[in-house]
């Protein structure tokens, strides 16, 4: 009688919310996802064959500059986005070429599960081997290697300042950084946290005391997100701001805000502690404030919007795509739904052939017109491996709405 009442319940009102909660694009964007996943995986076999010819410990795609493709080795902070692209084209494909393909180019990563040089190793080995682990394939290996990178990671936590320094004391554009913590910095707690829930419970502190005193210490009163706060030597005070790869410390550089808002989210769904969703709802909230293109793809920081000549970073658009598509599922209805209808315009902006390649151009990647650093002129309108990376992730999550 109890299972009658579910079905005759569930043919009447789950019409009717998926009426309700159908938002405006999402049919045409479900019924371009084939022939998307068609180009990309074409594209992606393009670029396998090309990084069968780099030499080995240098053949992780990384951008294209000057016309010209570009590789690093698997200590770049960037190397973990090309494997995990590739897992990301296996669980939209599940296609036994792009398991073998993520499984090979997963392989050398080994070698980085003691890394400690920075904070980015989440970014390196989670995106990775991470995901391969998420997709239930090699688990006895990658798990290991996920939680040495976790015991690495965890020794750059500063109990006084309670926060993973990003990086030792170091220069940048001149001037000497002591302890500084950048906000992409939370994306890597995932791997923490991932740490945490197979038995190391030093990494679930540190991965929510990083983000406590992100969320305490790291937004201006307007929500949106410092790039870099450098905190003294000698206590936890703080030393300075900088801007980094932003305009200005007081700027809001477009992918840190991408990367705050990610973050967050991410910690909301690992923890469910409310102040990681108030956070990632600011952060949510202040990207839809901001004035953006018709096309939703940011400027690379929000201070030099509208200005002609300023490039774009579809890669930041790609990050906040991929991060409203979960944040969407944690709010009330009204308010996912602004959520879920900007990640939609942002996805059909991001598949028009205004910002997806043709087959064949743009190198192979995905995504053109991503900015890496443009105060120091490095990756300025280009495609760069990260862009493709959350492009994926974001048509995946879509795709499994
Ligand atoms: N994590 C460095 C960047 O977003 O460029």
């Amino acid at each position: 009688m109890r299972i009658l009442r579910g079905i005759v319940l569930g043919t009447l009102v789950l019409p009717l919310f998926a009426a309700k909660s159908e938002i405006s694009g999402e049919s045409e964007l479900r019924s371009r996802l084939h022939s998307v996943f068609q180009r990309i995986e074409a594209q992606y076999r393009a670029m396998e064959a090309k990084v069968d010819r780099q030499p080995s410990g240098r053949n992780v795609p990384l951008d294209v500059r000057g016309g010209t493709n570009h590789f690093s080795t698997v200590k770049a902070w960037t190397s973990g986005f090309y494997p995990g692209a590739l897992w990301l084209v296996y669980e939209y494909t599940r296609s036994g070429f792009w398991k073998d393909a993520a499984v090979r180019r997963t392989a050398p990563y080994e070698c980085i599960r003691h890394f400690s040089a920075d904070h980015d190793i989440g970014f390196m080995l989670y995106c990775s081997a991470g995901n391969g682990y998420r997709l239930g394939v090699n688990r006895d290996v990658y798990r290991p290697w996920l939680m040495d990178a976790a015991k690495a990671l965890s020794t750059r936590f500063r109990p006084d300042i309670g926060l993973i320094q990003s990086w030792d004391a170091r220069e940048l554009a001149g001037a000497k950084m002591q302890r500084p913590v950048i906000i992409d910095n939370m994306m890597n707690l995932e791997l923490l946290m991932f740490a945490a829930e197979h038995g190391d419970a030093d990494a679930g502190r540190i991965a929510r005391c990083h983000a406590d005193t992100t969320d305490r210490r790291h937004f201006r009163a307007d929500g949106s997100a410092y790039h870099i706060v450098d905190y003294r030597r000698d206590s936890a005070d703080i030393f300075a701001y900088f801007a980094g790869q932003g305009a200005s410390a007081d700027g809001a550089w477009s992918r840190g805000q991408a990367w705050a808002l990610y973050g967050f989210t991410m910690m909301f769904r690992l923890t469910r502690d409310e102040r990681y969703l108030r956070r990632a709802v600011s952060c949510a909230d202040w990207w839809l404030r901001q004035s953006m293109p018709e096309d939703m793809v940011p400027y690379w920081d929000f201070s030099v919007s509208g200005r002609p000549g300023e490039p774009r970073d579809s890669s930041a658009a790609a990050i906040a795509a991929s991060a409203l598509l979960e944040l969407h599922k944690y709010v009330d209805e009204s308010q996912g739904c602004r959520y879920r209808s900007r990640a939609v315009a942002t996805l059909l902006s991001l598949t028009s052939d205004s910002y997806f390649a043709k087959e064949g151009t743009n190198g192979n990647f995905l995504l053109m017109h991503s900015t890496g650093f443009k105060p120091n002129n490095g990756q300025v309108d280009v495609p760069i491996v990260y862009a493709d990376y959350y492009f994926l992730e974001a048509l995946v999550r879509f795709h499994r709405l």
